[in-house]
């Protein structure tokens, strides 16, 4: 969750891109970096560390000029080094980013064949390489930057610097978020509004795909097929962004937005695309017998998820129990067995309960926690955080595809450590996970399609929502979602399942919504969705649009991302959750704080 910074300012910005780089810290501190333009060159100064190690290098080699980027960093490739941190710089090039570049290996053996050398292991100084070459071959700035985006495969926020451009910044967006800050006489470009708060009130926030070239008078900003986009100034409060919602309407639309960059971050907690390796993790994985995961509402979904990945991936009997009944019914447990509580807060009530039966049982416990200082990260012998950043919509969506991110992730690790996944295997999962992000946001422009659905949607009394696979408890998850904030009666079947009774309640009336990405139950689920087609229920099947059409009238297809069936249930939660939400405000509820509902339960 990298914090970026750039400013084309009227005065001195380097104490200014401090000031912002501090008020960014808490999104990555292991390293922080700045460049500005001095007498048309660009110098930079990093530093390992927080930013008063930056301060630091600063007082001792002092900086001045009036345009430059800061950066502070959250390592995903490439170790919390000084050589690192960013700004990376190849040629006239200096930039700074966020996010993944996917295809940097390729990217990164194509420019080396040319003859140019990398001085660092980060996916991001492919980037700088790149656009330097098509400087170097006379395209202006903006057709060179347009190019190079058009290389980068992932999700990506970028600010730029060009040696002997004393009046430019460029930025892009693509799954990471970005903001333009309207100044007098002076711009900035920031990671969220928060990054620009000192200095403005007036934003602009790009859209998905959009780049900008941002002077000190203006900003011209362009979508992703290089027409003019003029982004609408929206005034925001002067208070911290972390609690306001931006361009947004409801916190639970924003952070569902907001889900490449909480993905990405919580995947680079486990696992590491340059070496395209798990790392290793602090439970001996080959010497567990079992995982007991124990959770609550989403949570309790995201561990059903990770059951299925741990049993299949690692070959690691997994069981997952909902708190409250575990707590209370004398569960037998055996030495080798791994409890592993999962929650958002890490405070609710049953979950801390069973957590503390395990230990006090002589299990060793792990807590896959967001609030990283919260009861059950500090009870349980080992944390895997998860890094969704503050979630304020009570309805959960991007803790929960952090919960499944990092269990995604140590499913993998076990799979290795436990010799069930060999070399080859791990680089073709660990790939696959680190594409999620990319093809999250990409499941975000599904909004449409998902907005027309849910118009339907909240005519309906009840729902169903099917899945095979890790798709069923997203379908639990789907319907949780759908009832939480919409009221709407809603429940989550395996797609097999249905005929054994549930089939019953099929109408016309009774909307069914089918989780089906391409994976090796596909046709099973396909024909499922024919039978309860035939019996008149109105069926919108989620699916690839290169998944083969099941035969029958009556079923409504909307298009997802192709994607690997380890991430399908990141990228499916994004309909699911999306369909809550229009859902929900097609009613006009209240959908951040919903009736009868509290964020973090510590009662029992
Ligand atoms: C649903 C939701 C709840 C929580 C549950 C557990 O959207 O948010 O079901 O998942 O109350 O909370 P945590 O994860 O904080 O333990």
């Amino acid at each position: 969750m990298c914090g970026i910074i750039g400013i084309t300012g009227a005065g001195a910005v380097v104490p200014r891109l401090i000031d912002s780089l501090k008020r960014l810290e808490y999104r990555g501190y292991d390293s922080a970096g700045i460049a500005a333009v001095v007498d048309g060159r660009i110098e930079r100064r990093r530093a390992k560390g927080k930013i008063r190690e930056l301060e630091a290098v600063l007082a001792a080699e002092p900086l001045s000029g009036t345009i430059g980027i800061g950066h502070t960093r959250w390592a995903t490739h490439g170790a919390p080094t000084t050589a690192n941190a960013h700004p990376h710089k190849a040629g006239r090039v200096c930039l700074v980013h966020n996010g993944i570049i996917e295809n940097f290996a390729e990217l990164k053996a194509e420019l080396e064949a040319e003859g140019r050398v990398f001085e660092s292991q980060t996916d991001t100084e492919v980037v700088a390489h790149l656009l330097d070459h098509k400087l170097a071959a006379g395209l202006t700035p903006l057709d060179a930057f347009k190019a190079t985006l058009d290389r980068l495969t992932g999700a990506y926020a970028l600010a730029v610097l060009i040696e002997g451009e004393d009046d430019l910044i460029l930025g892009a967006r693509r799954g990471s978020p970005l903001v333009v800050g309207w100044g007098e006489g002076e711009m900035y470009l920031g990671s969220d509004a928060l990054a620009v708060g000192p200095f403005t009130q007036k934003i602009s926030y790009l859209e998905e795909g959009d780049y900008v070239a941002m002077t000190r008078s203006g900003a011209r900003m362009f979508d992703a097929s290089g027409h003019p986009a003029d982004r609408p100034v929206v005034q925001v409060s002067a208070s911290s962004a972390m609690v306001e919602k931006g361009a947004y309407r409801h916190f639970m639309e924003k952070e569902v937005h907001e889900q490449p960059d909480s993905v990405q971050h919580t995947l680079s907690e486990y696992l590491d695309l340059v070496t395209g390796a798990a790392k290793p993790q602090s439970v001996d994985f080959a010497a567990v017998d079992r995982i007991q995961i124990i959770a609550c509402g989403t949570a309790f979904y995201a561990g059903q998820i990770g059951k299925y990945a741990f049993e299949k991936y690692a070959g690691l009997p997994c069981d997952v129990e909902i708190a409250s009944e575990f707590r209370y019914r004398s569960p037998a447990l055996t030495p080798g067995t791994v409890a592993v509580a999962v929650s958002q807060s890490g405070e609710t009530a049953d979950t801390l309960a069973s957590l503390t039966w395990c230990k006090a049982q002589g299990l060793k416990t792990a807590a896959v926690v967001n609030v990283h200082t919260s009861s059950m990260a500090r009870e349980a012998d080992v944390l895997w955080p998860t890094h969704a950043g503050p979630e304020i919509g009570v309805a959960s969506t991007k803790a929960f595809t952090a919960q499944v991110s990092a269990l995604l992730a140590l499913a993998v690790a076990a799979g290795v450590a436990r010799g069930k996944i060999d070399a080859t295997r791990e680089a073709e999962l660990v790939k696959a996970l680190f594409e999620a992000p990319r093809l999250i946001a990409e499941a975000l422009q599904m909004d449409g399609q998902i907005r027309a659905i849910a118009h339907d949607l909240a005519k309906a009394t009840d729902v169903l929502f099917l899945g095979r696979g890790a798709m069923f408890p997203l379908a639990m998850e789907g319907a949780l979602k759908l009832k939480e904030i919409s009221y709407i009666h809603a429940e989550g079947y395996a797609a097999g399942e249905l005929k054994h009774g549930p089939i019953a309640l099929v109408d016309e009336k009774t909307p069914i919504i089918a989780l089906a990405p391409l994976d090796e139950v596909y046709e099973k689920t396909a024909s499922n969705l024919q039978e309860v087609a035939a019996r008149g229920g109105p069926v919108v099947m989620i699916a690839p649009a290169s998944a083969p059409a099941p035969h029958g009238a009556g079923i409504r297809r909307v298009d997802a991302p192709d994607c690997h069936p380890l991430i399908a249930p990141l990228v499916y939660a994004v309909p699911v959750q999306l369909l809550a939400y229009y859902t929900a405000v097609q009613k006009g509820t209240d959908v951040d704080q919903p009736r009868n509902l509290a964020k973090s339960v510590t009662v029992e």
